[in-house]
């Protein structure tokens, strides 16, 4: 089982991270990316994957972040990866917290798909409703040769579709487990079975039955269950899928 996306380098985890990828280990994980959002979260990814064999690693510069993005620290990261260097991420476009800068974060966004290029990396996308502005910039860039997920999806079955189309991968959170998400439940009954794979998002959003308590790798599990009932197939045939889409996106 693979945790596509989590943030083993936020500060939530700064007292008991070994305990955490401990136990992700021992519970079946294989292996986790583990995700920057700013210069200094994806410098402590890098650390935090050097020290352990199962974690690989991301760099890249969230909108929220996108102020302080410099084109020139990110590509001294990138001179200087480490072979557990997945991806750039994670990257993209936030007008719920921020829409009073969307040309920056498009420049920014921009700027780190141009990287992830050159340096022949695929890309993790945040995009939180900024749906339209982040399909124009999809389709400018489509096809990714590299790969590009859309992590933590959010949006519609339409919307899913038509960026699947652009060759672009979905990742669910344990969102997808919130009984209230219908929307949710609909992409994840009906895109196709090679198009998307399983993350936590950890420390945030954890999948029930555990919703409320910090999140963490091993949850993933419980993502994996949902989408598996949703579809109505069985748990292991589907990790066994959803690990080979990973794997090969990554390549791990
Ligand atoms: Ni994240």
């Amino acid at each position: 089982m693979i945790d596509t996306h989590c943030h083993l380098n936020d500060a939530q985890f700064d007292n008991d991270v070994d305990l955490v990828i401990d136990r992700l280990t021992s519970g079946g994980v294989e292996a986790v990316v583990c995700v920057g959002w700013d210069f200094k979260s994806s410098v402590k990814a890098r650390e935090i994957s050097d020290l352990n064999d199962n974690v690989y690693y991301a760099i890249g510069v969230h909108p929220d972040e996108c102020d302080d993005y410099n084109q020139f620290e990110m590509e001294d990261l990138l001179r200087l990866k480490s072979s557990k260097l997945v991806a750039v991420g994670e990257i993209g476009l936030d007008y719920y917290h921020n829409k009073d800068n969307k040309f920056r974060q498009m420049e920014v966004f921009e700027s780190q798909i141009s990287l992830a290029n050159k340096y022949k990396l695929p890309i993790i996308i945040h995009c939180r409703d900024a749906f339209g502005d982040m399909l124009t910039i999809l389709k400018k860039y489509a096809p990714f040769k590299y790969g590009a997920v859309m992590h933590c999806y959010s949006g519609s079955l339409e919307y899913a579709k038509e960026i699947i189309k652009l060759g672009i991968r979905i990742s669910f959170t344990g969102s997808v487990t919130f009984k209230n998400a219908t929307n949710l439940h609909e992409v994840a009954k009906n895109i196709p079975l090679d198009s998307f794979f399983f993350e936590t998002d950890s420390p945030y959003l954890t999948p029930e039955p555990n919703r409320g308590k910090r999140n963490e790798p091993i949850y993933v599990f419980d993502v994996a269950k949902a989408v598996a009932k949703l579809r109505g197939i069985d748990e292991d045939k589907l990790i066994e899928l959803t690990d080979k889409n990973a794997k090969g996106f990554f390549r791990i």
